[in-house]
């Protein structure tokens, strides 16, 4: 535990925003971070704080095996501070990579873009071309023909190869307005709500010459700013493709909450014709993923016993086995009977996995600082930061402390439980 490295962060130990924003709207005001809303469990602020607070001016190496859009990168790269990302999700990880690629040259990014705005001018199709009921349902006839140029004019140009250093800034500036262009809810937490409908939305090339005017003035900072390399890689925090050597270990992995990383991107992806329907999802992305959500587990068909019998849970085997039990037996009584028993199940095996990796890859005296959360699905408490110290103690590591950040569960009346829940910070030092 460090007592130390937290009275540093702020004056104020009432101010629990100096650790997570309660949404990702504080990263959404500056620059680079605000490229893609993406939930990053905590704020930009803090992880510089704390990579600060550890380097002290001297050289270290950060590691964040759940990077999502890049968060943490991007704060390290802020301190001065080489840093490196796991993410499994192909989109998110196409989407960190383009954030952290700061050194495209200004003019040909605008050169670029001008292009692709004319081009699409040109291309522009007097109906829409897709059959998509999700894009149909989400756009004005007008707004989705305006996109689909812009998606064509892309790829005709990236088929042509004259898109250049530029070709990923393109790609995200186009990714970034689709919300923002659509009339219907399309709040990054809550997935995508046709039925609901939007006060103000975006005309889409206006929207894309802003975007782009973003990008080219936050560039302009990033070189003055973000002075450290941070590098994405593709791959599975359980089993990553990548030596050790690191001294912190910052990150926010998936809560056993049911929330769907997949589902987060499924507009996108759709929009880019890399997925047609939600059932592509499993195999476009889910796969690769912690089994975090009941959509996961009842894809996978799994079965209690096998997870509850797997050795990296032995450490907890007794209370994990005494939770799912209780999930199973409860679920019957509910109508969607959704699979949280085996959800539960497969998440604690998958993060045991995620810490013996990480064990492999932070040298001795080295810390992590996980951004945790515990759940109650039906009801059915699960002590998240008590089950991960444990499994990391079982890794290898030395001794762990939870410092609580925030109580949840508490302010609503439609609360599907009453069970107080909390989020915070999980230091285990290795
Ligand atoms: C809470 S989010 C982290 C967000 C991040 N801090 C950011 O700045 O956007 C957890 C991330 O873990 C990723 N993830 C899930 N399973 C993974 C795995 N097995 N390996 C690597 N990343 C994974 C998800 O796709 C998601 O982006």
């Amino acid at each position: 535990m460090q007592p130390s490295m937290l009275s540093e962060l702020s004056e104020d130990p009432q101010d629990k925003t100096r650790y997570r924003s309660g949404s990702f709207t504080d990263n959404m005001k500056l620059p680079v971070h605000r490229w893609f809303r993406y939930s990053a469990g905590f704020s930009a602020e803090w992880a510089e704080n704390v990579i600060r607070s550890v380097s002290n001016g001297s050289e270290i190496r950060i590691l964040d095996p759940f990077c999502g859009s890049g968060t943490t990168l991007l704060s390290a790269a802020k301190a001065g501070v080489s840093s490196v990302g796991f993410e499994a999700h192909p989109f998110v990880a196409r989407i960190a990579s383009i954030k952290l690629k700061t050194d495209v040259d200004l003019q040909e990014l605008e050169t670029t873009a001008d292009l692709i705005l004319r081009r699409a001018k040109q291309l522009h199709p007097p109906q829409p071309v897709t059959s998509s009921d999700l894009l149909l349902k989400c756009y004005t006839p007008e707004a989705l023909s305006a996109l689909e140029a812009l998606r064509m004019a892309y790829v005709d140009a990236e088929s042509a190869n004259i898109l250049g250093a530029a070709s990923g800034h393109i790609w995200l500036a186009i990714t970034s307005i689709l919300r923002e262009c659509s009339g219907v809810g399309t709040a990054q937490w809550q997935y995508v709500l046709p039925n609901k409908t939007k006060a103000r939305t975006r005309e889409p090339y206006e929207a894309f010459e802003a975007r782009i005017r973003m990008f080219l003035d936050d560039l302009c900072y990033a070189k003055d700013h973000l002075t450290a390399a941070g590098k994405v890689l593709r791959t599975d925090a359980r089993n990553p493709d990548c030596s050790g050597g690191f001294d912190l270990v910052l990150t926010s992995p998936p809560y056993p909450n049911n929330y769907d990383y997949a589902d987060a991107t499924r507009l996108e992806m759709t929009f880019w014709e890399e997925i047609s329907r939600w059932g592509d999802l499993q195999c476009a992305v889910r796969q690769y993923l912690i089994r975090s959500c009941s959509q996961h587990s009842a894809a996978e068909k799994l079965s209690l016993d096998a997870l509850l019998a797997d050795n990296t849970v032995a450490p907890i085997r007794e209370e994990l086995t005494a939770v799912c039990r209780k999930l199973d037996e409860v679920r019957q009584t509910k109508g969607g009977r959704k699979t949280y028993h085996t959800m539960v199940a497969a998440y604690f095996v998958d993060l045991a996995k995620v810490m013996t990796s990480l064990r492999g890859l932070v040298r001795p005296g080295g810390r992590l600082a996980l951004m945790i959360g515990d759940s109650a699905p039906y009801g059915v408490y699960a002590p998240v930061d008590k089950w991960l110290g444990d499994l990391a103690i079982s890794s290898g590591f030395h001794s762990f402390d939870f410092e609580k950040v925030r109580d949840r569960n508490t302010k609503w009346k439609n609360r599907k439980h009453t069970v107080p829940l909390k989020e915070g910070i999980l230091w285990v030092e290795a």
